[in-house]
């Protein structure tokens, strides 16, 4: 198992993680996520296919503090709206990752009243389901994504991977308990390190990849892929001085993470 060192995990809060307090807001921020930056966050561009969009509008739903929303920004010829239910990590988005291409917004009731039906050409949501409780708020969010999308338009979420999830240990962050087997809907613990080393004690919900393409199918959308990354996977997509900065070793072997795209 990797990462173990000393384990004081300090919990950030009693159930389900909420963003919504600039304490928590603040946190996420400290995050070690450069597991995320490496098998994760720079797959999002390719499985979307933005490199192939110029002028193309994405929609980034659940883009919490705006650090990858910025970085797509900067990279790719898109313009962005970005979308949070936390005011929070809106005021930390607009104050440390703006850009002039990405349009931050606080949604309204989890809708967004803002971007008219079939406007936006390719939606992302980063890790936002895991911290969705609800099933019916799942579709509901879901369902607003297919509104604003326009027909052939894509949605990739990217997710921790539903098959790493019992006792998984990643650079970075563990998930769930050993010999515990979640259910679609579960509560299921997660640790997550922090830079300065500490480690925080949050609660996800666990959805299996069958939800995912539940809640989807219901929401008009189709053609499901998949990529799950691995380190050999990470040339030519994550940041090279990245990839050599840190001995992977679960990474190369399981992949923490899950890009599912599906088309509208
Ligand atoms: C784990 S953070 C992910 C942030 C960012 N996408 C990333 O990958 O770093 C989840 C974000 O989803 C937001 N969120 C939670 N529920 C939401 C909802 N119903 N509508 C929009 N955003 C929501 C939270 O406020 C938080 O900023």
């Amino acid at each position: 198992m990797q990462n173990t060192g000393t384990l004081i995990a300090e919990p950030l809060m009693s159930g389900v993680i909420s963003y919504e307090t600039p304490q928590v807001a603040d946190d996420y921020c400290r995050w070690d996520d450069a597991g995320s930056w490496l098998l994760g966050y720079p797959f999002i561009p390719v499985a979307l296919g933005l490199d192939d969009m110029p002028g193309a509008h994405l929609v980034d739903l659940g883009c919490g503090p705006g650090e990858l929303t910025r970085w797509i920004a900067g990279r790719h010829p898109v313009r962005t709206t970005a979308v949070d239910a936390s005011a929070a990590m809106l005021e930390l988005a607009r104050a440390q990752h703006p850009h002039p291409a990405v349009d931050y917004r606080l949604s309204v009731g989890d809708a967004m009243p803002f971007l008219a039906d079939a406007s936006a050409d390719a939606a992302m949501a980063s890790f936002l389901f895991t911290c969705i409780d609800d099933r019916l708020l799942m579709q509901r969010l879901v369902d607003e994504v297919a509104r604003v999308l326009r027909p052939g338009g894509r949605f990739t979420i990217l997710m921790p991977n539903p098959d790493q999830a019992h006792d998984a240990a990643f650079e970075g962050f563990h998930r769930g308990e050993p010999g515990v087997r979640y259910r679609s809907g579960d509560t299921m613990p997660i640790r997550v390190r922090r830079e300065d080393g500490s480690w925080a004690a949050v609660t996800n919900t666990y959805w299996p990849r069958e939800t995912f393409h539940e809640v989807l199918g219901a929401a008009g959308f189709g053609g499901f892929t998949e990529l799950t990354p691995l380190l050999a996977d990470a040339p030519g997509v994550a940041d090279p001085a990245l990839i050599a900065s840190r001995p992977w070793t679960a990474e190369r072997e399981r992949p923490p993470f899950m890009l599912l795209t599906a088309v509208r």
